[in-house]
Order: structure tokens, then C-alpha cells, then sequence
């Protein structure tokens, strides 16, 4: 699992960079200042003052805390409540900062900040996630700015949600608050030893997440490069394809332009794969698997490997499959599998059944499902020259496909989350199917 970290100091801009970061990567964004601001917002109520230690720790034990995450965006539920709206305030802020101060507080949220890094690729915003949270983290990102800029930053934001403030308050309260956070004596707010400093008082949003996006890719390697043949062949033979098939692509920049995923296609044709390929960014070239026999016809062989495939071992067995797509997805691959297992040529799509293989390569692969809609144009004879619509729908994030200790009804019932979009993506129902391949195969 990959876990980057991001600390520094309030209004740094962590949380925007992370989002968008994790967003690009599809892993998850984990805002840690929120729990702070849960269990302060928490004590607010309580009417107990945040300099009361004794009492903020006898409380303790009556709070509850779960992260979930839905479309991507955290929600912090605090004893069953979601409270994301109400922990932005600058009261809030204050409580937060002098409750994070506690050993006791800091102690109560380790364990839920650990466990998400678990199951799923992280990107995690706070203070001391790079020193004490994930010493081993991938990448340590120590994101910081001036005080005058951090504090317009602030003061703009807080505008913009209607809360009345004036710059000056805003600094006087960060200066506060950056004291407190970065002399308290457990877990201060200091950049790790080994952690990459970016000052981005004089960046824009988007250059920060360009120099973060930088500084990670060169200290992960979940992207894979192509070979420069391959490169070729894209430009050369991905054109003519598409030209020959009048391919219309929708929602290109739905395809992760980082990590390992599994692409779930509905199965029309035999040039389905190719189809979905030669729609994607040529940077991210689609794997498939293909038999063994196939790499043993000469020219086939170098065709083939060109356009994606790898080989099937071990007489292509089912579990031989699903080991060898885990790996590659793990290495960074994008993965074709079809959850109708074989072409279901004539049929609708939200009619056949489906496998759970998807899944179980999601799941062990530790990686998000990105589903795509193949539609053909029927047509009689021809298997070139009619319309193929490619529709590529947002990926559903590792955390959001419902596995807690996997097992087959997880693994099913990931597939048919997936599976599902791919249906609504095509606009198929039980009874409205527009896909059909009817032509001459
Ligand atoms: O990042 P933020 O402004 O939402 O954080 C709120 C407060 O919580 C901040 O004053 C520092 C504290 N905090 C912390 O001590 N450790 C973290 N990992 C995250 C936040």
C-alpha cells in the first residue's frame, strides 16, 4: 500500500493539494485535522473548557469516531453524527489546537488513523503523520508557506463561506495556533528528517500540485513507462483503429493517470480490448491477459505483446489469471477483465450474468474498479466501419467497493457495483439493451 504524507503548518493549502492529489492517483485522502476538530467540536458541546486535560480524558472514552468515505470526500462521524459542516469554525479551530495538545487525544486517534492506511493506498494530511503517524511513508511532503500568505489564504476561505472575520484575527489566530502546534511537547509540528519541503508562498494551486505530483513519482513507481516501439505502434496503429471502427470516446480524463486498476468492459466483440485501448492516453497502455498458445505464432506474438497482452501461464487457469492481472495492477498496470466472462454476443448487457473475478482482483490487488461502456452499432456484415462508443465512467475508489475481509460474496458484490455503472454508463436496462452485435464475426 502506498502512504504519502503531507504535514505542515495551518492554511499551508494541505488539505486542497492532498485532495487533488489523491483525486489524480485514486487513492484516498485522509484529513486527519478533521478528527482533531471532531473531538474539539465534541468538547465545545460538553461546555468543558479545552484546557480542562483531566476532563477532556475522562471524556474520551465516551467519543466515537469513524472516517467514511463517499465519492471520494471524507465524512467524519462523531458518535453517529456527520459532522463535516461543523468543524471549520475558527472556535473550532482553537479547540482543536489545544485539544491536539493532549497526549491522551493524540493516543485515542492513532489506531483510526493507522487502520485506513491498511486496506487502501493514502494520501494523509496533518502534523506528525511523517513522524510519528507513518515514519515509513513512501513520500513526506513538509508543505508550508509565510504566515501573511497562509493567513489571506484563510481569511478568503472563511470569507467565502460566510463566516465574518477580518485578516488580521485570522493571523493573530494562526500565530497562536502554529505556537501551540509546533512547541507543544508530544508530536510537534516539525518537518520529519527525511521529509521534502515545498514552500508555496509564491505558488499557485496548480503549480503546488504539479510539484508534489513531481516529487512523488520520483519517489514511487506506480507508473509504468512505455517502450518507444510502443509508443509507435500507438500512434500508428491506435489512429487507424479508431478511424476504421469511427470510435467516439467519452470521458477520457476519467482514466487514472497513475497507479494500477481493474477496467471492468462489457464484452460486445471480439475487438472489444483493442477498441478500449486504442481510447485510452497512450501512456497508459491496457493489459490483458491472453493463452500461452497465442505467443507462439511469430508475428501474432510481437502484435499482440504490442497492443497489451501478457502471457497466460500455467494452462490458463482461472486463479493463474487473477495472480498474474494482481501483480500487474500492483506494479502499476491497467488491467482489462470482462465480469461477463465470454462474449455475450447478441445479448443484453443487463441481462447476462456476471463473474466475480473483478473483484477478487480489486481486492487483492488493493486497487480501484474503472467501469467502461462498450456500444456497437448494429450493423449486419460489417465488423469495421460502424459506430463503437467507448464510455469511460469515474473509477470507484478501493474504499468505496465495500470489502472488509473479502471472501466471495465481497468479491460479487464489488463486481456488480461495477458492473452496474458500466449498465448505466450504456443507458441498458432489463429490458432496453442498444449493444447488440449483430454483425459477422
Ligand atoms: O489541519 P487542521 O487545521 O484541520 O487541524 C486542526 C488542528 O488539529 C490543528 O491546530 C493541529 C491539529 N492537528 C494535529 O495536531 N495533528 C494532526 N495530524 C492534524 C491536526
Amino acid at each position: 500500500m502506498i502512504k504519502i504524507a503531507v504535514d505542515g503548518p495551518s492554511g499551508a493549502g494541505k488539505s486542497s493539494l492532498a485532495k487533488a492529489v489523491a483525486a489524480k492517483m485514486n487513492i484516498v485522502y485522509v484529513d486527519t485535522g478533521a478528527l482533531y476538530r471532531s473531538i474539539g467540536l465534541y468538547i465545545r458541546r460538553k461546555d468543558i473548557s479545552p484546557d480542562d486535560t483531566a476532563t477532556v480524558i475522562n471524556e474520551l472514552p465516551n467519543i466515537s469516531l469513524d472516517l467514511r468515505f463517499e465519492n471520494g470526500e471524507q465524512h467524519v462521524m462523531l458518535c453517529d453524527e456527520d459532522v463535516n459542516g461543523l468543524i471549520r469554525t475558527p472556535e473550532i479551530s482553537m479547540y482543536a489546537s489545544k485539544v491536539s495538545a493532549i497526549p491522551e487525544v493524540r493516543a485515542f486517534l492513532l489506531d483510526t488513523q493507522r487502520s485506513i492506511a491498511k486496506t487502501n493506498d493514502v494520501i494523509m494530511d496533518g502534523r506528525d503523520i511523517g513522524t510519528v503517524i507513518f515514519p515509513d511513508a513512501d513520500v513526506k511532503i513538509f508543505l508550508t508557506a509565510s504566515i501573511e500568505a497562509r493567513a489571506k489564504r484563510r481569511y478568503e476561505e472563511l470569507k467565502e463561506k460566510g463566516i465574518e472575520t477580518t485578516v488580521e484575527d485570522v493571523l493573530n489566530d494562526m500565530k497562536t495556533r502554529d505556537e501551540n502546534d509546533s512547541t507543544r511537547s508530544v508530536a510537534p509540528a516539525v518537518a520529519a528528517k527525511d521529509a521534502i519541503i515545498l514552500d508555496n508562498s509564491d505558488l499557485t494551486v496548480e503549480q503546488t500540485i504539479d510539484e508534489a505530483i513531481r516529487i512523488i513519482n520520483e519517489n514511487t513507481h506506480k507508473t509504468t513507462e512505455q517502450t518507444r516501439f510502443y509508443r509507435h505502434f500507438y500512434n500508428f496503429f491506435h489512429r487507424i483503429f479508431k478511424f476504421c471502427m469511427h470510435l467516439r470516446t467519452t470521458g477520457y480524463e476519467n482514466v487514472p493517470e497513475y497507479n494500477g486498476c481493474v477496467v471492468c468492459a462489457n464484452h460486445v466483440g471480439l475487438l472489444d480490448v483493442l477498441a478500449i485501448s486504442a481510447c485510452f492516453p497512450r501512456e497508459r497502455r491496457l493489459r490483458y491477459l491472453a493463452k500461452a498458445e497465442l505467443f507462439k505464432i511469430p508475428l501474432l506474438k510481437t502484435l499482440i505483446i504490442a497492443l497489451g497482452a501478457c502471457k497466460l501461464d500455467r494452462g490458463g487457469s482461472d486463479i493463474g489469471a487473477i495472480k498474474k492481472s494482481v501483480s500487474l495492477i500492483k506494479s502499476g498496470e491497467l488491467v482489462a477483465v470482462f465480469p461477463q466472462g465470454t462474449r455475450q454476443k447478441g445479448k443484453n448487457p443487463a441481462e447476462t450474468p456476471i463473474k466475480s473475478g473483478a473483484g477478487m482482483i480489486a481486492y487483492h490487488a488493493k486497487a480501484p474498479m474503472l467501469p467502461v461502456c462498450v456500444k456497437m452499432k448494429k450493423q449486419k456484415y460489417l465488423l469495421f466501419f460502424r459506430r463503437v462508443d467507448i464510455i469511460i465512467g469515474k473509477p470507484i475508489p478501493y474504499s468505496e467497493l465495500g470489502f472488509e475481509k473479502g471472501g466471495g460474496a465481497e468479491y460479487k458484490a464489488a463486481t456488480e457495483k461495477v458492473y452496474a455503472e458500466i449498465c448505466k454508463l450504456g443507458g441498458f436496462t432489463a429490458d432496453i439493451s442498444d449493444c447488440e452485435d449483430k454483425s459477422a464475426e
